[in-house]
């Protein structure tokens, strides 16, 4: 099919559905920019097929045969985000943790869980999830978000969201008692006996959280010929995508990362990376339970390897890192100028430039102060304000 037929159609969509005021979250795909890809996410679930409208650029996401997208099944799944009885005591959502203004992470360098533990890791913006290839900081076997969300719903250590086998009858309960839910979970799963069940919970927030596309930044707008940039923001464009700092290497997908998965993959690739963060034991280690990859596999040379996030609204995701022991972007330009991080004292001491695991793309660059605050000023073009304030991901529960 050619792009131009292609437009035209979503263009004829968009302008009916306009028309008939069919506009709603999930109606019919999520927020069109012009030269969209559409594609029927599969199957039945809640009616009409599905038709994703994406973002120009944006391939359409994969999505699990048996979790067809539906409207319905995406507003159910908003709903339960922002719900809070969806925590064993009933004090805790996912969105505690992901706030839509910051892109969906929370601002502190680690996150608290719903009885008061710490994480150790520094919660993610959850913008084009439903393109990464793996999920979490640092686990290669994590490749659903239905299997994502294990953890934080039932996992103990640490404690998240609290839901455990004493619990897990009466947390449901308060979901099928409640004549609202009940109503929206038999719509978004039509013909199940008991449609209000832990799978379809599951089921319902994946769906939400695939509809999160973030692809309308200043950035986007100026590939699509609708603005130019700011000189230095060319500049640190340049660079960014340049040999010399080399950040496209790792983050050079058309999500800012280069862990991609979508509808038409093939060939998925998960690389991971030990970026030179820490060496506290002169022989490339990591402090626990932060060591990255080897957590799970246990092989040597997976030191300190963790998946490079996606750089789109950076701006608004501080403080960086795994476990946010870098507040500013400035701060992170620096790390990398350095080709590591060198920490004087206490129990982190060491020369994270000569991790001997770091990766070969990880070395001294010589970027002076002009050009530091020309990459920053790019990185701040990947804000997208639209998305922060896109009502189809906003509280359902908040006053309008
Ligand atoms: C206590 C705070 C907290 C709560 C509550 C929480 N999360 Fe998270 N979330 C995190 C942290 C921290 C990470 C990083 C985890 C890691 O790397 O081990 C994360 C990671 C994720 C990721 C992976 C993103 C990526 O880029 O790979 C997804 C998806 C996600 N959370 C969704 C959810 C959903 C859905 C819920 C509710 C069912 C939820 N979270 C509840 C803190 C939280
Ligand atoms: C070898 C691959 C690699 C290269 C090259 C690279 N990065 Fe990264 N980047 C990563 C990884 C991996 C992380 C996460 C590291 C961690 O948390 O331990 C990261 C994290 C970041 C973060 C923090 C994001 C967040 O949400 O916490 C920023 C900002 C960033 N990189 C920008 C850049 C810039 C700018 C460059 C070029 C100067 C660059 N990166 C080059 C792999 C890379």
């Amino acid at each position: 099919m050619s792009m131009g037929r292609r437009a035209g159609a979503n263009a004829l969509t968009l302008a009916l559905t306009l028309a008939l005021g069919l506009v709603g979250c999930g109606g019919g795909g999520t927020r069109v920019d012009e030269g969209a890809d559409g594609n029927a996410g599969g199957g039945q679930g809640g009616g009409s097929a599905w038709q994703w409208l994406l973002p120009t650029g944006f391939p359409a996401p994969r999505v699990p045969e048996d979790n067809a997208m539906s409207a319905t099944r995406v507003e159910l799944g908003r709903f339960l985000f922002y719900e809070r009885r969806l925590s064993g005591n009933a004090s805790q959502s996912c969105a505690d943790c992901h706030h839509q203004d910051k892109a969906f992470t929370d601002g502190r360098a680690v996150a608290i869980g719903s009885t008061g533990e710490a994480h150790p890791r520094n919660s993610q913006g959850l913008a084009n999830v439903a393109y990464n290839a793996t999920l979490t900081w640092a686990n290669p076997s994590l490749v659903t978000l239905e299997r994502q969300m294990e953890t934080p719903l039932f996992g103990e250590n640490p404690v998240e969201m609290g839901i455990n086998d004493h619990n897990k009858a009466e947390v449901l309960a308060r979901f099928a008692g409640d004549p609202d839910y009940a109503r929206r979970f038999a719509e978004a799963f039509p013909g199940e006996s008991t449609p209000v069940s832990w799978g379809n919970v599951v089921k319902a927030i994946a769906s939400f959280q695939r509809t999160l596309l973030s692809g309308n930044s200043r950035y986007d707008r100026y590939l699509r010929g609708q603005i130019v940039l700011s000189a230095s923001e060319e500049r640190g464009r340049q660079l960014f995508f340049g040999e010399k700092a080399e950040c496209f290497h790792c983050h050079g997908s058309f999500n800012f990362n280069d862990q991609i998965v979508h509808a038409g993959s093939r060939v998925v690739e998960t690389p991971f990376h030990n970026t030179g963060l820490y060496n506290i034991d002169g022989n490339g280690g990591f402090p626990e339970p932060n060591r990255g990859v080897i957590e799970l596999t246990g092989r040597a040379d997976d030191m300190g390897k963790f998946r490079a996030p996606s750089l789109r609204n950076v701006e608004l995701t501080a403080p960086y890192m795994h476990d946010g022991s870098i507040a500013t972007l400035e701060e992170v330009l620096d790390f990398y100028a350095a080709g590591g991080r060198v920490i004087a004292s206490g129990p982190h001491a060491g020369d994270g430039r000569l991790n001997p695991y770091k990766s070969d793309l990880i070395s001294l660059i010589q970027l002076d102060a002009g050009e530091r605050a020309d990459l920053v000023a790019f990185l701040k073009t990947l804000t997208d304000h639209e998305f922060i304030q896109d009502a189809c991901f906003s509280n359902p529960f908040a006053a309008p």
